[in-house]
């Protein structure tokens, strides 16, 4: 590790118009609504590159939000993650007007099969020379499971096991089914690849069934850098097994702390190295040249803020808006008739409605990674999180667009910089892999997916 320690950039994004800083495409200026344009990806691409960002990370559902109000048009009249376009489409644009800037990318392993997804991956990884990472999720609405064929949701732990298996597959694909030296390109003898050298995976478990081979041939990292969140005991686990980058929600100190440990002592029963993970938390950032012009972009930032896309992303099943702020939870509960509710558990029963809006509203802002302030109190606050509580970067909310990436590379960055804090503009081109852990491009040996490989 460089010494000091340096950050991680992420730049949170989602292709869509409201993501997950509710009523801000509202803002004036805020170019969000533009996602269908490529130019919108193109533009975003070369900030973030120019900021020194690791990646655009884009987060994905497969679903809508119709738990709140029973119906998916508070989401729908919010712009909250629907509509959504594919993640996966807008990579190879950006890949073309950017050399190092990483890609990661969100994709279910609950709803669609992994043959046609390794194959995508593969050929992601080929077109960026190596620069995709994969968010790996199980996906959480009930209404995505509707889109898939399903009644209802499968249940939490085991939408871990299909994904557990899912990883066997692509693994056996990306890193077992094709030797590096496969392709030979013997023009003369008329061989482009040596079939001896190509191998069939022949999978057979309980959730899928591949016969292989793999039709992508080995693209520089073979296995895109594993990413994930989970907050669970199974998600832990699985993270603890495959995930390379973490994303956390958990609060620091303890929480974080705690959480960090106990994963990272998961991944070394699994014969891997706690280095070999790196933590990210969500941040926000509002900067500027001068605290008063902070001031302001914070007051606007307050007052775009949807409380209502609050309750609709964290799927409340009641309506707290339509309640006085001085009853509990509870007993608003009782007024709807929501005796199913209060049997069900989890809600924080005891709490005010005010109380419940202010938890629900800092989950989101002030409890997570939330620096206001000039460049220097920014790099301040992100040194200390850094240095502090273990964490390895940051995944930047883009609450406006481009605001959000731009103030962030024009006035953060340099400070970054010259503390020690990120790497170097103009570093040579290198795999996102091997730029997070500088150990080459591949999965390292000591990771389960080794095992796949042909000796
Ligand atoms: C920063 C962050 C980003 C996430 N992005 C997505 C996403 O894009 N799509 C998705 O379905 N879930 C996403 N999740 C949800 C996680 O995949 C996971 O389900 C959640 O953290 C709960 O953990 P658990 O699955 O272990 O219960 C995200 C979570 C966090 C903290």
């Amino acid at each position: 590790m460089t010494y000091p320690k340096r950050a991680i950039i992420n730049l949170f994004e989602m292709n869509t118009p409201g993501h997950i800083t509710h009523g801000m495409w509202r803002l004036p200026g805020n170019s969000r609504h533009r996602y269908t344009d490529l130019g919108y990806w193109l533009e975003l691409a070369r900030i973030a590159e120019q900021a020194g960002f690791e990646t655009i990370f884009l987060a994905d559902v497969v679903g809508a939000y119709d738990v709140y109000r029973g119906s998916a048009d508070p989401a729908i009249r919010e712009g909250l993650q629907i509509p959504n376009n594919d993640p996966l489409l807008v990579i190879p644009a950006m890949a073309t007007v950017t050399e190092r800037l990483g890609f990661g990318v969100t994709f279910s392993t609950s709803y669609e099969p992994p043959f046609a997804f390794a194959r995508r991956m593969s050929t992601l990884d080929h077109l960026t020379e190596g620069r995709v990472g994969w968010n790996i999720v199980t996906s959480y609405l009930p209404n995505a499971a509707r889109n898939f064929g399903l009644e209802e949701e499968i249940p939490h732990d085991r939408r871990y096991e299909i994904a557990d298996e899912f990883m066997d597959v692509v693994y056996k694909l990306w890193e077992g089914s094709w030797e590096d030296d496969a392709v030979v390109l013997d023009r003369e003898r008329g061989i482009y690849t040596d079939p001896a050298k190509v191998h069939a995976v022949d999978h057979v478990g309980e959730h899928f069934r591949v016969a292989g081979p793999h039709l992508s041939e080995p693209s520089r990292q073979r296995t895109p850098v594993l990413m994930q969140a989970s907050a669970s005991k199974a998600g832990i686990d699985f993270a603890a097994k495959h995930a390379e980058v973490l994303f956390t929600a958990d609060r620091p100190p303890g929480a974080l702390r705690t959480n960090i440990a106990t994963i990272q002592d998961a991944a070394v029963g699994h014969g891997r190295r706690a280095t070999d993970l790196k933590f990210l938390v969500m941040a926000t950032v509002i900067t500027g040249d001068t605290q008063s012009e902070v001031d302001e972009k914070l007051r606007q930032y307050r007052s775009f803020s949807s409380a209502e896309g609050k309750f609709i992303h964290q799927s409340v099943p009641f309506h707290p808006l339509d309640h006085p702020g001085d009853i509990t939870v509870r007993e608003a509960l009782e007024r709807e008739g929501r005796s199913d509710v209060i049997a069900a558990g989890g809600l924080p029963l005891h709490l005010t409605i005010d109380q419940f809006s202010i938890a629900v509203d800092q989950a989101w802002d002030e409890k997570q990674f939330f620096a206001a302030g000039t460049p220097d109190r920014v790099a301040d606050t992100i040194e200390h999180w850094l240095d502090d509580f273990g964490i390895d970067g940051f995944n930047l909310r883009q609450y406006h667009s481009f605001d959000t990436a731009r103030d962030f590379g024009r006035l953060v960055t340099p400070e970054l910089r010259r503390r020690g804090r990120l790497a170097p503009a103009g570093e040579p081109h290198r795999s996102l892999r091997n730029g997070l852990f500088g150990e080459g491009d591949r999965l390292p040996s000591r990771h389960y997916a080794a095992q796949y490989r042909r000796r």
